[in-house]
């Protein structure tokens, strides 16, 4: 495709020799398998987001399953999340033994409906999980208030809202827990899969980190080179996992953090050329809600005639997603739960239209411009053969 839906080389060419010397330092270091860098990143990813707890591991995905066992959700529990999510989403509940409930999403924001969530709840319902879909904030106050009246835990699946606010306050560490990718294609990638658990809460963090090093904390790898040779054992408090995140991961990641804001401005510019261009034509373009940033991970409209729309920009070379499609409840491993097409009908509406556009750091404005003519063009050319 001569324009991908999303390209990382951009973001990796500004900093490349950065990257290089970064990498470098870990590949050099003689100091052992888990060098200082990722308490560094740790810090510097609590420093931006103004003071939290920050727990590097291997992916999102790993995030998501240690901050829900870090809560203590297991057997026996039910977690609220919406239907229109990665599959890993809902994977993580099922993998710590819980069970998903999935509730609609509200028709603008593609986000968690809060007022369809106390109709989800039972007696065994323990956590609500909303998703920053795209990278804009789920409608966060109403579900903490939920949360609040019913003993509930909010984890917020933060993978592609990096940076995103709800009422000034930053996606992630708006609920107990956060849970952000570092991964490809996302907001902020390093050279492959990352992730990080961000918390106030100590007690989560804790039991986090003991999940991701084995079962001990501070596991040998955790100390600084210099008390390693002092420690002779290890007391291991759980049966942990082996998720820490890759030291090379987290030396990429250092270097391309402070960029975070400049990157965002530049996608932000995109989305506003995109919206210019789409303003009063059949093109529905994605709304960012009062009082909410969105990160422009993904930047998906809503079009008639998707399909076609979708394969004529294909045969220009123009590359579209159409993200979570089929809806969690109608993939085939999920064709037990008996939820069948109807169940959610928001989201399979907006399973129907959507369509995600290229919008990365490094796509240029004449891009988007030849892009938004070529969906117009569609448009048009599928309505008049319909
Ligand atoms: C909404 C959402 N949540 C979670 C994840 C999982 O993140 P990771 O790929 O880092 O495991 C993804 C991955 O793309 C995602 O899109």
């Amino acid at each position: 495709m001569r324009i991908p839906t999303s390209d990382d080389s951009f973001q990796n060419e500004r900093v490349l020799p950065e990257i290089e010397a970064a990498v470098r330092g870990v590949l050099l270091d003689s100091r052992g398998p888990r060098p200082p860098v990722i308490p560094d990143l740790e810090k510097d990813v609590s420093d931006l987001l103004g003071g939290c707890i920050a727990v590097a591991v291997q992916s999102g995905t790993a995030a998501m399953m240690l901050a829900l066992r870090g809560m203590g959700i297991g057997p026996g529990d039910e977690v609220i999340t919406p239907p229109n999510s990665d599959l890993t989403t809902t994977s993580v509940v099922s993998h710590v033994g819980a069970r998903f409930v999935l509730c609609d999403v509200e028709d603008d924001t593609m986000n968690l409906d809060p007022s369809l969530i106390e109709a989800r709840i039972t007696p065994r319902t323990k956590a609500i999980f909303p998703v920053h879909l795209a990278g804009h904030p789920a409608d966060m106050d109403p579900i903490l208030d939920i949360a609040k009246r019913r003993g509930l835990r909010v984890i917020e699946d933060a993978c592609l809202s990096l940076g995103a606010t709800y009422r000034g306050r930053l996606t992630g560490l708006i609920g107990d827990v956060g849970c952000l990718s570092f991964g490809v294609g996302k907001v902020i990638s390093g050279g492959g899969d990352g992730g990080m658990v961000v918390t106030r809460n100590e007690a989560i963090a804790h039991e986090v980190r003991l999940l991701r090093g084995v079962g001990s904390y501070p596991s040998l790898t955790d100390l600084p080179p210099e008390q390693r040779a002092l420690a002779n054992s290890l007391r291991f408090e759980r049966e942990g996992y082996f998720v820490q995140m890759n030291a090379m991961q987290a030396a990429i990641l250092r270097v391309k953090l402070p960029h975070l804001a400049a990157w965002q401005a530049e996608r932000d510019g995109l989305a506003a050329h995109y919206a210019a261009r789409f303003s009063g034509t059949p093109v529905r373009a994605p709304i960012v809600r009062p009082d909410c940033t969105h990160t422009w991970r993904d930047y998906v409209v809503r079009v008639p005639q998707r399909d076609a729309v979708r394969a004529a920009l294909r045969e220009r070379g123009i590359a579209t997603h159409i993200r979570y499609i089929p809806p969690v409840h109608l993939q085939p491993v999920h064709a037990k739960l008996g939820l069948g097409p109807g169940s959610f009908p928001v989201v399979e509406r907006i399973a129907s239209e959507q369509l995600g556009l290229p919008l990365y750091t490094g796509l240029r404005l004449e891009q988007v411009d030849e892009i938004a003519a070529t969906v117009l063009e569609a448009i048009s050319g599928a309505t008049v053969r319909s």
